[in-house]
Protein backbone atom coordinates (compact mmCIF):
# COMPACT_ATOMS: atom_id res chain seq x y z
CA UNK A 1 0.00 0.00 0.00
CA UNK A 2 1.09 3.62 -0.94
CA UNK A 3 0.39 4.79 2.56
CA UNK A 4 2.24 2.19 4.95
CA UNK A 5 5.60 3.73 6.27
CA UNK A 6 8.42 1.08 5.38
CA UNK A 7 11.55 0.90 7.63
CA UNK A 8 14.37 1.83 6.18
CA UNK A 9 17.18 -0.16 7.50
CA UNK A 10 19.81 2.23 5.94
CA UNK A 11 23.52 0.76 5.39
CA UNK A 12 26.31 0.58 8.19
CA UNK A 13 29.08 3.19 7.65
CA UNK A 14 32.18 1.42 6.40
CA UNK A 15 34.33 3.17 8.57
CA UNK A 16 34.93 3.07 12.48
CA UNK A 17 34.93 6.46 14.16
CA UNK A 18 37.17 8.89 14.84
CA UNK A 19 37.68 9.83 18.74
CA UNK A 20 38.33 8.27 22.29
CA UNK A 21 37.73 4.43 22.97
CA UNK A 22 37.77 2.72 26.24
CA UNK A 23 39.09 -0.29 26.46
CA UNK A 24 38.23 -1.38 30.05
CA UNK A 25 40.11 -1.19 33.48
CA UNK A 26 43.76 -0.11 33.47
CA UNK A 27 44.71 -2.45 36.17
CA UNK A 28 43.70 -5.52 33.94
CA UNK A 29 46.65 -5.13 31.36
CA UNK A 30 49.01 -4.45 34.11
CA UNK A 31 50.27 -7.85 34.61
CA UNK A 32 53.38 -7.42 32.01
CA UNK A 33 51.59 -10.02 29.72
CA UNK A 34 49.96 -9.50 26.43
CA UNK A 35 46.42 -8.95 26.34
CA UNK A 36 44.04 -9.44 23.30
CA UNK A 37 40.93 -6.93 22.54
CA UNK A 38 38.89 -6.89 19.45
CA UNK A 39 38.45 -3.46 17.79
CA UNK A 40 37.80 -1.62 14.46
CA UNK A 41 37.64 -4.94 12.64
CA UNK A 42 40.80 -6.63 14.22
CA UNK A 43 42.54 -7.85 16.56
CA UNK A 44 44.62 -5.26 19.15
CA UNK A 45 47.32 -6.16 21.55
CA UNK A 46 47.63 -4.54 24.98
CA UNK A 47 50.48 -4.45 27.18
CA UNK A 48 52.27 -2.66 30.16
CA UNK A 49 56.40 -1.91 29.47
CA UNK A 50 59.00 -1.72 32.33
CA UNK A 51 58.02 1.81 32.66
CA UNK A 52 54.61 1.12 33.64
CA UNK A 53 52.99 2.74 30.35
CA UNK A 54 50.18 1.16 28.58
CA UNK A 55 50.88 0.31 24.84
CA UNK A 56 48.35 -0.79 22.26
CA UNK A 57 49.50 -1.78 18.43
CA UNK A 58 47.75 -4.04 15.81
CA UNK A 59 47.47 -7.64 17.33
CA UNK A 60 48.86 -9.01 14.07
CA UNK A 61 52.51 -9.01 13.29
CA UNK A 62 54.06 -7.10 9.90
CA UNK A 63 56.06 -9.85 9.58
CA UNK A 64 54.19 -12.45 8.30
CA UNK A 65 50.80 -12.07 10.73
CA UNK A 66 51.31 -13.73 13.24
CA UNK A 67 49.27 -12.86 16.84
CA UNK A 68 50.70 -10.84 19.17
CA UNK A 69 48.48 -11.37 21.48
CA UNK A 70 50.21 -15.10 22.23
CA UNK A 71 53.69 -13.45 22.38
CA UNK A 72 55.41 -12.15 25.19
CA UNK A 73 56.41 -8.87 26.62
CA UNK A 74 60.42 -8.98 26.61
CA UNK A 75 62.12 -5.75 28.13
CA UNK A 76 59.36 -2.94 26.87
CA UNK A 77 58.66 -4.93 23.45
CA UNK A 78 56.24 -7.49 22.52
CA UNK A 79 57.90 -10.16 20.85
CA UNK A 80 56.34 -12.29 18.36
CA UNK A 81 55.49 -15.88 18.89
CA UNK A 82 56.58 -17.03 15.13
CA UNK A 83 59.30 -15.54 14.26
CA UNK A 84 60.65 -13.27 17.95
CA UNK A 85 60.49 -9.74 16.13
CA UNK A 86 60.16 -7.40 18.86
CA UNK A 87 57.61 -4.32 18.56
CA UNK A 88 57.76 -1.14 20.50
CA UNK A 89 54.86 0.89 21.80
CA UNK A 90 55.61 3.21 19.48
CA UNK A 91 54.46 0.97 16.63
CA UNK A 92 58.51 0.53 15.27
CA UNK A 93 60.44 -2.67 14.96
CA UNK A 94 63.13 -2.43 17.13
CA UNK A 95 64.67 -5.52 16.99
CA UNK A 96 64.91 -9.28 14.90
CA UNK A 97 67.41 -10.57 17.14
CA UNK A 98 68.68 -12.90 14.41
CA UNK A 99 69.12 -10.53 11.64
CA UNK A 100 71.14 -8.22 10.62
CA UNK A 101 69.17 -4.97 10.55
CA UNK A 102 65.82 -4.18 10.82
CA UNK A 103 63.87 -3.14 7.52
CA UNK A 104 63.71 0.58 7.00
CA UNK A 105 59.94 1.76 8.12
CA UNK A 106 59.71 -1.65 10.23
CA UNK A 107 56.46 -0.03 11.75
CA UNK A 108 52.74 -1.12 12.31
CA UNK A 109 49.79 0.31 13.44
CA UNK A 110 49.44 1.62 16.72
CA UNK A 111 46.94 3.50 19.11
CA UNK A 112 47.72 6.33 21.30
CA UNK A 113 46.65 5.94 24.78
CA UNK A 114 45.49 7.68 28.02
CA UNK A 115 44.61 6.53 31.20
CA UNK A 116 41.35 8.80 33.04
CA UNK A 117 39.68 7.23 35.84
CA UNK A 118 41.43 4.40 35.92
CA UNK A 119 40.13 2.93 32.33
CA UNK A 120 42.35 2.84 29.18
CA UNK A 121 41.12 4.43 26.33
CA UNK A 122 42.66 4.35 22.51
CA UNK A 123 42.36 7.16 20.01
CA UNK A 124 41.07 5.97 16.71
CA UNK A 125 40.80 7.98 13.72
CA UNK A 126 40.52 6.38 9.84
CA UNK A 127 42.93 9.44 9.03
CA UNK A 128 45.43 9.09 10.98
CA UNK A 129 45.65 12.13 12.88
CA UNK A 130 47.40 12.72 16.08
CA UNK A 131 45.36 12.03 19.50
CA UNK A 132 43.05 15.20 20.75
CA UNK A 133 43.88 15.39 24.10
CA UNK A 134 41.86 18.04 24.73
CA UNK A 135 38.76 15.56 24.02
CA UNK A 136 39.31 13.48 26.34
CA UNK A 137 36.57 12.73 29.09
CA UNK A 138 36.95 14.59 32.32
CA UNK A 139 38.75 13.17 35.24
CA UNK A 140 35.90 12.40 38.30
CA UNK A 141 37.19 13.79 41.32
CA UNK A 142 37.14 11.37 44.57
CA UNK A 143 36.23 8.41 42.23
CA UNK A 144 39.59 5.64 43.16
CA UNK A 145 39.32 7.17 46.22
CA UNK A 146 37.76 5.89 49.55
CA UNK A 147 35.15 7.73 49.40
CA UNK A 148 33.70 5.88 46.16
CA UNK A 149 33.33 2.14 45.96
CA UNK A 150 35.83 0.74 43.80
CA UNK A 151 35.05 0.07 39.74
CA UNK A 152 32.55 -2.73 39.11
CA UNK A 153 32.86 -3.39 35.73
CA UNK A 154 31.22 -5.33 33.12
CA UNK A 155 31.90 -6.27 29.64
CA UNK A 156 29.40 -7.62 27.04
CA UNK A 157 29.54 -8.67 23.16
CA UNK A 158 26.90 -7.49 21.30
CA UNK A 159 26.34 -9.25 17.47
CA UNK A 160 24.19 -8.12 15.19
CA UNK A 161 23.87 -4.47 15.09
CA UNK A 162 26.06 -1.41 15.24
CA UNK A 163 27.11 0.79 17.65
CA UNK A 164 25.09 3.54 16.69
CA UNK A 165 21.68 2.05 17.93
CA UNK A 166 23.11 2.47 21.57
CA UNK A 167 23.26 6.63 20.66
CA UNK A 168 19.60 7.17 19.90
CA UNK A 169 18.99 6.68 23.56
CA UNK A 170 20.15 10.05 24.98
CA UNK A 171 17.08 11.50 22.70
CA UNK A 172 14.54 8.86 24.15
CA UNK A 173 12.39 10.21 26.59
CA UNK A 174 9.17 7.58 26.68
CA UNK A 175 11.78 4.59 27.11
CA UNK A 176 12.04 5.20 30.48
CA UNK A 177 8.44 4.21 31.36
CA UNK A 178 7.98 1.48 29.22
CA UNK A 179 11.62 0.21 29.78
CA UNK A 180 13.15 0.92 33.00
CA UNK A 181 9.44 1.94 34.74
CA UNK A 182 9.77 5.40 36.04
CA UNK A 183 7.64 8.44 35.52
CA UNK A 184 10.30 11.03 33.68
CA UNK A 185 8.88 14.15 35.01
CA UNK A 186 12.07 16.27 33.49
CA UNK A 187 14.11 15.55 29.99
CA UNK A 188 16.60 17.88 28.14
CA UNK A 189 19.27 17.21 25.81
CA UNK A 190 22.16 19.83 24.91
CA UNK A 191 24.44 18.29 22.34
CA UNK A 192 27.31 20.39 21.11
CA UNK A 193 31.18 20.11 19.93
CA UNK A 194 32.39 16.53 20.85
CA UNK A 195 29.35 16.21 23.90
CA UNK A 196 25.49 14.91 23.46
CA UNK A 197 23.74 15.31 27.17
CA UNK A 198 20.64 14.14 28.46
CA UNK A 199 18.65 15.95 31.33
CA UNK A 200 16.32 13.56 33.60
CA UNK A 201 14.41 13.77 36.48
CA UNK A 202 12.17 10.89 36.90
CA UNK A 203 10.65 8.67 40.33
CA UNK A 204 10.19 5.00 40.28
CA UNK A 205 6.58 2.63 39.23
CA UNK A 206 4.85 2.02 42.24
CA UNK A 207 3.83 -1.06 39.92
CA UNK A 208 7.41 -2.28 39.40
CA UNK A 209 9.80 -3.12 41.22
CA UNK A 210 12.83 -4.11 38.94
CA UNK A 211 15.70 -2.05 37.82
CA UNK A 212 17.61 1.14 39.34
CA UNK A 213 14.90 3.55 37.93
CA UNK A 214 11.48 1.75 39.32
CA UNK A 215 11.65 2.22 43.46
CA UNK A 216 8.71 4.23 43.62
CA UNK A 217 10.14 5.78 47.20
CA UNK A 218 13.19 7.13 44.78
CA UNK A 219 13.63 10.26 43.34
CA UNK A 220 16.12 10.23 40.59
CA UNK A 221 18.22 12.63 38.67
CA UNK A 222 20.32 11.85 35.98
CA UNK A 223 22.88 13.99 33.42
CA UNK A 224 24.21 11.83 31.37
CA UNK A 225 27.12 12.92 28.76
CA UNK A 226 29.09 11.06 25.72
CA UNK A 227 32.15 12.59 25.44
CA UNK A 228 32.43 11.80 21.82
CA UNK A 229 31.54 8.81 19.81
CA UNK A 230 31.45 5.78 22.51
CA UNK A 231 31.79 7.05 26.35
CA UNK A 232 29.49 8.20 28.35
CA UNK A 233 29.80 9.06 32.07
CA UNK A 234 26.39 9.22 33.92
CA UNK A 235 25.95 10.94 37.14
CA UNK A 236 23.28 9.93 39.12
CA UNK A 237 22.00 10.98 41.88
CA UNK A 238 19.42 8.99 44.03
CA UNK A 239 16.64 10.69 46.81
CA UNK A 240 15.59 7.80 48.83
CA UNK A 241 13.12 9.49 51.28
CA UNK A 242 15.58 11.91 52.18
CA UNK A 243 18.51 9.79 51.85
CA UNK A 244 21.00 10.90 48.97
CA UNK A 245 23.55 8.55 47.10
CA UNK A 246 25.51 9.80 44.38
CA UNK A 247 26.13 7.35 41.49
CA UNK A 248 28.50 6.81 38.49
CA UNK A 249 27.53 4.71 35.69
CA UNK A 250 30.27 4.91 32.49
CA UNK A 251 28.64 3.16 29.56
CA UNK A 252 30.98 2.77 26.86
CA UNK A 253 31.45 0.60 23.75
CA UNK A 254 34.56 0.00 21.28
CA UNK A 255 33.17 -1.63 17.61
CA UNK A 256 34.69 -4.84 17.01
CA UNK A 257 33.05 -5.36 13.21
CA UNK A 258 30.25 -3.73 10.68
CA UNK A 259 27.60 -4.89 12.86
CA UNK A 260 28.97 -5.73 16.44
CA UNK A 261 30.61 -3.95 19.27
CA UNK A 262 31.97 -4.87 22.85
CA UNK A 263 30.08 -2.64 25.45
CA UNK A 264 31.29 -1.83 28.82
CA UNK A 265 29.86 -0.39 31.56
CA UNK A 266 31.21 0.24 34.97
CA UNK A 267 29.41 1.75 38.26
CA UNK A 268 30.78 3.44 41.60
CA UNK A 269 28.99 4.64 44.00
CA UNK A 270 29.52 7.24 46.54
CA UNK A 271 30.37 5.88 50.15
CA UNK A 272 27.61 7.65 52.26
CA UNK A 273 28.93 9.32 55.39
CA UNK A 274 28.40 8.26 59.08
CA UNK A 275 27.17 4.44 58.55
CA UNK A 276 29.79 1.69 59.44
CA UNK A 277 31.41 -0.05 56.48
CA UNK A 278 29.52 -2.93 56.66
CA UNK A 279 26.15 -0.95 55.92
CA UNK A 280 28.07 1.65 53.34
CA UNK A 281 29.18 -1.48 51.27
CA UNK A 282 25.44 -3.03 51.63
CA UNK A 283 24.35 0.21 50.45
CA UNK A 284 26.69 0.23 47.48
CA UNK A 285 26.52 -3.26 46.28
CA UNK A 286 22.25 -2.61 45.96
CA UNK A 287 22.81 0.53 43.78
CA UNK A 288 25.35 -1.55 41.67
CA UNK A 289 23.01 -4.70 41.22
CA UNK A 290 20.36 -2.10 40.59
CA UNK A 291 21.64 0.31 38.21
CA UNK A 292 23.54 -2.29 36.52
CA UNK A 293 20.02 -4.05 35.91
CA UNK A 294 18.61 -0.89 34.93
CA UNK A 295 21.53 -0.77 32.04
CA UNK A 296 20.81 -4.45 31.26
CA UNK A 297 17.25 -3.34 30.46
CA UNK A 298 18.42 -0.92 27.83
CA UNK A 299 21.02 -3.88 25.91
CA UNK A 300 18.19 -6.22 26.37
CA UNK A 301 16.52 -3.34 23.85
CA UNK A 302 19.31 -3.12 22.10
CA UNK A 303 20.20 -6.63 20.92
CA UNK A 304 16.76 -7.12 19.55
CA UNK A 305 15.52 -3.99 17.91
CA UNK A 306 16.66 -3.00 14.18
CA UNK A 307 18.06 -0.58 12.60
CA UNK A 308 15.84 2.50 11.51
CA UNK A 309 17.46 5.07 9.43
CA UNK A 310 13.95 7.15 9.17
CA UNK A 311 11.88 6.58 12.90
CA UNK A 312 8.43 8.24 12.91
CA UNK A 313 8.42 9.97 15.47
CA UNK A 314 5.94 12.21 17.86
CA UNK A 315 6.55 15.56 19.81
CA UNK A 316 7.25 13.68 22.83
CA UNK A 317 10.14 11.95 21.06
CA UNK A 318 13.44 13.92 21.57
CA UNK A 319 15.17 15.35 19.14
CA UNK A 320 16.83 11.95 17.05
CA UNK A 321 17.70 13.43 14.05
CA UNK A 322 19.48 16.43 15.50
CA UNK A 323 21.50 13.76 17.90
CA UNK A 324 22.23 11.54 14.41
CA UNK A 325 23.46 14.46 12.91
CA UNK A 326 26.13 15.24 16.14
CA UNK A 327 27.10 11.83 15.69
CA UNK A 328 27.69 11.70 12.25
CA UNK A 329 30.56 14.28 12.98
CA UNK A 330 32.76 11.24 13.88
CA UNK A 331 32.00 9.46 10.71
CA UNK A 332 33.23 12.33 8.64
CA UNK A 333 36.71 13.33 7.62
CA UNK A 334 37.54 16.61 10.01
CA UNK A 335 37.56 18.82 6.46
CA UNK A 336 34.00 17.86 6.06
CA UNK A 337 32.32 18.41 9.84
CA UNK A 338 29.41 20.58 9.44
CA UNK A 339 28.23 23.49 11.44
CA UNK A 340 24.96 21.40 11.85
CA UNK A 341 27.01 18.58 13.22
CA UNK A 342 28.94 20.46 15.95
CA UNK A 343 26.49 23.77 16.91
CA UNK A 344 25.07 23.98 20.31
CA UNK A 345 21.47 22.81 20.03
CA UNK A 346 19.30 22.57 22.98
CA UNK A 347 15.73 20.70 23.62
CA UNK A 348 13.32 19.89 26.23
CA UNK A 349 10.38 17.38 26.01
CA UNK A 350 7.20 18.93 27.81
CA UNK A 351 6.24 15.64 29.33
CA UNK A 352 2.67 16.73 30.62
CA UNK A 353 0.72 14.42 28.83
CA UNK A 354 2.80 11.58 29.05
CA UNK A 355 2.84 11.57 32.68
CA UNK A 356 -0.78 12.25 32.91
CA UNK A 357 -1.30 9.03 30.84
CA UNK A 358 1.19 6.95 32.61
CA UNK A 359 0.20 7.99 36.03
CA UNK A 360 -3.77 6.60 35.21
CA UNK A 361 -2.16 3.55 34.03
CA UNK A 362 -0.15 2.71 37.02
CA UNK A 363 -3.24 3.45 39.01
CA UNK A 364 -5.25 1.32 36.99
CA UNK A 365 -2.25 -2.14 37.21
CA UNK A 366 -2.10 -0.97 40.61
CA UNK A 367 -5.82 -1.26 41.16
CA UNK A 368 -6.31 -4.45 39.34
CA UNK A 369 -3.63 -5.74 40.92
CA UNK A 370 -5.68 -5.10 44.45
CA UNK A 371 -8.89 -6.79 43.21
CA UNK A 372 -6.53 -9.96 42.10
CA UNK A 373 -5.17 -10.33 45.14
CA UNK A 374 -5.88 -7.95 47.86
CA UNK A 375 -3.01 -9.95 49.91
CA UNK A 376 -0.11 -8.64 48.44
CA UNK A 377 -0.99 -4.80 48.17
CA UNK A 378 -2.47 -4.25 51.58
CA UNK A 379 1.02 -1.57 52.56
S1 LIG B 1 55.13 -13.26 11.97
FE1 LIG B 1 55.77 -12.15 13.65
S2 LIG B 1 57.85 -12.50 13.73
FE2 LIG B 1 57.25 -13.53 11.96
FE1 LIG C 1 17.94 3.57 28.82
Amino acid sequence: MADTRTLDHGTTPLRYARGWHCLGLASTFSDGKPHAINGFGTKLVVWQDSKGELNVLDGYCRHMGGDLTQGEVKGDNIACPFHDWRWGGDGKCKEIPYARRVPLRARTQRYETAVVNGQLLIWNDPEGSAADRDILPPELPDVLTDKYTPWSWHTKEINGSHCRELIDNVADMAHFYYVHFAFPTSFRNIFEGHTATQFMESTGRPDKTTGGYSDANSTLKSVATYYGPSYMINWLTVDYKGFVTEVILINCHIPTGPDSFTLQYGISVQKPEGLDDKTVDYIAERYTESFGEGFLQDVHIWENKVAVQNPLLCEEDGPVYQLRRWYEQFYTDVADIKPEMTDRFEFEVDTTKANEYWHAEVAENLAKRAADDPETVSH
